[in-house]
């Protein structure tokens, strides 16, 4: 099967990011198709790392490659992380949680003294547009849902829970001003975290770009 350009760019990204990473460091690992390059490539390297994993699929990746995996919560801080994301704006606001993991990864990218985010070049948008991952508190779906509807329409997906029993739903409305969204959100009750990530918890974006990787620092301007 051909290997399309998307993926020549996520292997891109990764392997770059696989090289920030030294040897005796924690290392958070996020969750997607992005990080599955990232994966193998850091394990390469043979290092003494340990890693906080953010999902049962990125844990399952880890360890067959022969990364060592601790408890996220036996780890105090970790030195840096690295994930993927859905949507990179220019002032550095993302989305994330495609794959209903955005709790664990905010989590784990907030533990981390470096964020670092890698993309494939159809990631970078002009400006963000939904849907915007949620997690919500399955006890009073319902009524949760109908707080919601204030905000805007929000969808529930047909996709299992989150490792943590959260149900993974799309608000689908407007993003213009992802501030006011991830406050407003933040705010219903029954919203366990939403898959925006505000700039100042981004350390760098690499980004691949036909077959090379660039780092990108947010808030510098347009694509
Ligand atoms: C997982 O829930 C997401 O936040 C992913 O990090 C994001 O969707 C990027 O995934 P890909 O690397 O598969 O595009």
């Amino acid at each position: 099967m051909a290997v399309t350009t998307a993926e020549h760019e996520k292997r891109a990204a990764a392997q770059a990011a696989a090289e920030l990473v030294e040897d005796g460091m924690s290392v958070g690992l996020g969750t997607g198709t992005t990080v599955a390059y990232l994966v193998p490539a850091l394990a390469a390297r043979s290092l003494d790392v340990r890693c906080a994993v953010t999902s049962p699929r990125t844990e399952v990746l880890a360890r067959e490659a022969g990364l060592r995996v601790e408890r996220f919560s036996s780890l105090l801080h970790l030195d840096i992380a690295i994930d993927g994301a859905d949507e990179v704006a220019p002032d550095g606001w993302l989305v994330k949680g495609g794959g209903g993991a955005h709790t664990r990864e905010k989590l784990v990218a907030s533990a981390a003294d470096r964020f670092v985010v890698i993309v494939d070049s159809s990631k970078l948008v002009r400006a963000l547009r939904p849907p915007v991952p949620l997690e919500l508190v399955a006890f009073g779906l319902a009524s949760t849902l109908r707080r919601l509807e204030a905000v805007g329409p929000v969808r529930r997906r047909d996709a299992g829970r989150s490792p943590d029993h959260g149900v993974i739903c799309d608000y689908l409305g407007a993003v213009d001003d992802p501030q006011w969204l991830a406050r407003t959100l933040r705010g219903v009750l029954g919203v366990v975290e939403h898959g925006l990530f505000p700039p100042e918890m981004v350390s760098e974006v690499i980004v691949g770009r036909g077959g090379r990787a660039e780092r990108v620092h947010p808030g510098g301007g347009g694509w």
